[in-house]
């Protein structure tokens, strides 16, 4: 690992920094795992001292360390808060003088941004030498669409070199996700059945109870496809899926994922109707910040297919939505009956909000009867104290990632690119078949969403 660290945020004054990545660097100042310095990045005319007061309320809220007046005294004494115009060319001298007075170095700038920032502070940077060795991080969605997101990928390597900008899809860094590689490749129980001898379907499922809250104006733009299914649950799927590593390198696991979002096969524009959902729940509409007549969706399910011999002919049922009756992050697999023995084994791993392992299997039942019945093993790994305060949030883990130059826990262009080629096809499919979007009514159940989906 590098000496000291300097992360800059640009845009920390946003939702997304006081929700996670400030409450994550609090967890990281109080495990004394880093050494590092904060400048926070923002519009509005704040002291350090006037950012820290707003910032508490969130660290108290959100962080997994409880917070007192020496750990928060501590940590107040590594931000730095900057008003910056980041639009304004001298604001950024600003920045490299305080950098200078301050003896910063080690630079990792976090781009807490709307994309259409990306390139401007990167010019901006570069002009006034602040690249050189830096490490640039970007949130989703990276970019607007596939030529967008080109564009971006292409300022950003000739700013910064390929190997210093790191994607963050922060679901990498969920602890049940990085989870399921073990699950699947330590048990020879899982890893000798992992393919379509063995399994029927496989349900990925990003559900939620709340709606679009505050972010109407940026969930209208962007919708259930491009929020959740293109990054998110296409790298779980892509870990779900893909082959075992030869080497246990971040290089190999990005070419393996890779190869999975290769192989996805294309929607057949006849048979949209039984692979692709759209919903939008009732009263969307009426969201602050949402178009009055939008055609966005909140809720999406897609019925992939992997074209190899691993997994020809299995569904995968990749779904997500809001105002949904529950929130659920799992994936499930359902495993093949045997004919004649009682119902199909299902194996479910549990990402949020709870954490855990679920496994449906068949028994005799008790006493004289030899009748199957089925019974379950639920392991719950986030009810054990122990575990939880040992596991680090994902925003936690990646920061720590970056300090050490982890490409493993971040996303790749090659898997990005690949995304947005994917949901162009999917989405000409869609327009091709001018689908309707269903409104559903508040709190549905999605398998009532879904349903066309199953029928053959
Ligand atoms: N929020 C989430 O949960 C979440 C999740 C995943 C990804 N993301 C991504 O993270 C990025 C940030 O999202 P967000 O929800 O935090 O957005 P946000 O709440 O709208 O915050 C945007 C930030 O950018 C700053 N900003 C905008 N224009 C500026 C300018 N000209 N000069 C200086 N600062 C300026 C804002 O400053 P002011 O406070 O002064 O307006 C604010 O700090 C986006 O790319 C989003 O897609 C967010």
């Amino acid at each position: 690992m590098m000496g000291k660290v300097t992360y800059t945020i640009f845009g920390g004054t946003g939702d997304l920094s006081f929700r996670k990545l400030i409450p994550a660097f609090f967890n990281i100042h109080a495990s004394g795992e880093l050494d590092f310095n904060i400048v926070v990045i923002g519009r509005r005319d704040y002291t350090t001292n006037d950012y820290c007061q707003l910032a508490y309320e969130w660290v108290v809220k959100h962080a997994r360390y409880k917070v007192d007046e020496v750990n928060w005294q501590t940590f107040c004494q590594i931000i730095h808060y900057i008003q910056m115009d980041l639009d304004n060319a001298m604001d950024y001298q600003k920045l490299m003088d305080y950098y200078q007075v301050n003896n910063m170095n080690n630079h990792i700038y976090y781009f807490a941004v709307a994309p259409s920032y990306f390139g401007i502070i990167s010019n901006h940077l570069v002009s006034v030498n602040a690249t050189n060795q830096a490490k640039v991080v970007v949130e989703k969605p990276f970019g607007n669409d596939l030529e967008d997101a080109k564009r971006l990928y292409q300022q950003l390597i000739y700013h910064f070199g390929e190997d210093n900008v790191y994607y963050i899809d922060h679901y990498l860094g969920k602890e049940m996700v990085r989870n399921i590689m073990t699950i699947r490749f330590a048990n020879p129980m899982f890893a000798s059945v992992w393919n379509r001898e063995y399994i029927d379907y496989v349900e990925i499922n990003a559900l939620e109870t709340l709606g679009v809250e505050t972010r109407g104006n940026y969930y209208d733009h962007v919708g259930a496809l491009n929020d959740m299914v293109a990054n998110h649950l296409f790298q779980i799927l892509s870990i779900v899926a893909m082959e075992p590593l030869a080497q246990l390198t971040s290089e190999q696991l990005k070419v393996n994922q890779l190869n999975v979002l290769t192989q996805l096969k294309p929607v057949d524009t006849n048979d949209v109707n039984q692979s692709i959902v759209l919903g939008q729940y009732d009263g969307y509409r009426n969201e602050m910040h949402v178009n009055t007549n939008s055609l966005t969706e909140t809720y999406a399910a897609v019925k992939l297919y992997i074209d190899n011999p691993r997994w020809m002919g299995v569904p995968f049922i990749i779904q997500t939505g809001k105002k949904l009756d529950r929130k659920q992050m799992e994936v499930i697999i359902h495993f093949k009956p045997v004919p004649g023995y009682g119902k199909a084994n299902i194996l479910v791993i549990k990402i949020a909000p709870n954490e855990g392992v679920y496994y449906q299997f068949n028994i005799k039942q008790p006493g004289n009867s030899d009748a199957i019945i089925q019974t379950s093993m639920d392991f719950c790994q986030s009810c054990q104290d122990v575990f939880r305060i040992n596991t680090p949030a994902a925003y936690e883990r990646l920061l720590l990632a970056l300090a050490n130059s982890d490409h493993a826990m971040f996303s790749d262009w090659r898997l990005i690119e690949t995304s947005w080629i994917y949901m162009n096809q999917l989405k000409q499919a869609i327009a091709h078949n001018a689908q309707n979007l269903r409104i559903y009514p508040q709190g549905s159940n999605a398998s009532f969403l879904n349903q066309s989906l199953f029928s053959e």
